[in-house]
């Protein structure tokens, strides 16, 4: 009885304070099975409680902006506008059975996704964007863009997907070699064919961080249950050092953690607290998670334009991947049961918070730093998916990110994507901004 307590105290941590689940809280016997859930929530999802429940259907009164530029000089046209259109004849760049870098999570193909009718769509630019066909991905070419480079992601599990769609894709031209430093946070893929690397960092604020209760030093990946417990100690006016000091060593560095600001943290500034997002402290002013990673985006993104510890490349940030949870929340029952995009004849699609606010405050802190990147001689670029995936409610494993079994509490998962899957895509655009197209 008393583990149950202790258990269902933290499930009221994990799910947040003040909120009830529709559901029974789950029936968790042991302590191993404790540490599943939060290594669940953790580890394997490296979850993002979002606030509310989402309501990503309703019409919206005032659609998302379209007005960003795509950032760079002269560019002649937005791919990132336009719609998906259906293409029976579409087929993804691997398979499970082809690349042995999909997470299980991921793996929406061998666990059953019921159909696989969300491989067969495209991203088409809007026709008179000036923009044309966007080019299917071309491993050939893109590979003799970047030969002698390397490039690193900088972020959460949904960047680690970015880079297993990437490093996929890839492999079937030339297979890598894999090693980690996962105690560090770093993990590489190397092409020594075409002479290209690909790095990926953990660090899911951007900023220097640490647990409030752990270690002076931020914590790797293998400890995210706790980090997703918190609270976090988040220096929002400060980058976080272990990746910044790594990135003169790379010709391409891709920002675009957000979502776990939504987690308990404590803020500082000037190495002094400044607020806190359900940190329980009396004395300490309530802030909210938009304003913390607004704070942080900037402090990165001027980083990246003022040539960071001697970066010399280009700089991408990629926007909000949003979610798509219907009818609850990933703990109490929500659900992606789509099975095609959102018509684009239908009403323009609204995102709920904080997401909303976290892809402004990206939109805008960009548009910022981008005059001083200009001033600097630095090439920082976005790459604005938020509207694309917004339309892509079929594209997550919804409940085939796992096994009958494998897991308890994180059930539906309408937050990651499929690989292979849509976010596929975002290679293409990755190619155009490489390539010096946008
Ligand atoms: C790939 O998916 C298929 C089902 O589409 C499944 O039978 C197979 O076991 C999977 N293989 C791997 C290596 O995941
Ligand atoms: C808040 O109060 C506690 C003691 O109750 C103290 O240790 C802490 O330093 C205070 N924090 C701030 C930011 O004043």
């Amino acid at each position: 009885m008393k583990t149950l307590t202790v258990i269902q105290s933290i499930r009221g941590l994990l799910i947040g304070d003040h909120r009830r689940s529709r559901h029974a809280v789950p029936k968790i016997k042991s302590v191993p099975a404790l540490a599943a859930v939060l290594c669940f929530a953790g580890a394997t999802l490296s979850v993002l409680f979002l606030g509310r429940p989402f309501q990503w259907w309703s019409p919206s009164p005032t659609p998302i902006s379209s007005s960003l530029s795509a950032g760079g000089a002269g560019a002649a046209c937005d791919p990132t506008l336009g719609r998906w259109v259906r293409d029976p004849t579409a087929r993804p760049h691997y398979t499970n059975a082809t690349c042995a870098f999909i997470e299980g999570y991921q793996n929406c193909l061998k666990h059953g996704k019921p159909s696989v009718e969300f491989l067969r769509w495209r991203w088409q630019p809007e026709p008179d964007g000036g923009c044309g066909e966007l080019e299917r991905f071309d491993a050939a070419r893109f590979f003799r863009l970047v030969r002698g480079r390397s490039i690193l992601f900088v972020g959460d599990s949904l960047a680690s997907s970015h880079v297993r769609s990437l490093v996929c894709t890839l492999s079937q031209v030339e297979s890598p070699s894999r090693s980690s430093r996962s105690a560090e946070g770093f993990e590489y893929w190397r092409f020594p064919a075409h002479a290209f690397t690909v790095a990926f960092f953990w660090t899911p604020f951007q900023v220097r961080w640490r647990l409030t209760r752990g270690p002076p030093e931020a914590v790797g990946p293998d400890r995210q249950g706790e980090v997703f417990a918190g609270p976090s100690d988040l220096h929002l006016d400060e980058p976080d050092g272990r990746w910044t000091a790594a990135a003169k060593d790379h010709d391409y560095v891709v920002v675009s953690a957000s979502h776990w600001f939504a987690r308990p943290a404590v803020y500082y500034s000037g190495g002094q607290v400044v607020g806190c997002h359900r940190c329980d402290m009396a004395n300490v002013t309530a802030l909210t998670p938009q304003y913390a990673q607004r704070a942080a985006f900037r402090t990165v993104l001027w980083a990246l334009a003022g040539g960071m510890e001697g970066f010399k490349g280009t700089a991408v940030l990629r926007t909000v991947a949003p979610t798509h949870y219907e009818n609850g929340g990933w703990f109490d029952g929500g659900e992606c049961t789509a099975t095609r995009p959102a018509d684009p004849e239908d009403p323009p699609l609204e995102m709920a918070e904080p997401e909303r606010d976290f892809y402004a405050a990206q939109v805008e802190e960009f548009a910022a730093a981008a005059e001083d990147a200009r001033r600097n001689g630095v090439r920082l670029r976005v790459m604005d998916v938020t509207k694309m995936m917004l339309r892509r409610p079929d594209g997550h494993p919804d409940r085939y990110g796992h096994g009958p079994g494998d897991h308890e509490g994180f059930d539906i998962d309408c937050l990651h994507w499929c690989l292979p899957g849509p976010i596929d895509v975002w290679n293409e655009l990755l190619l155009q901004i490489l390539a010096g197209r946008y």
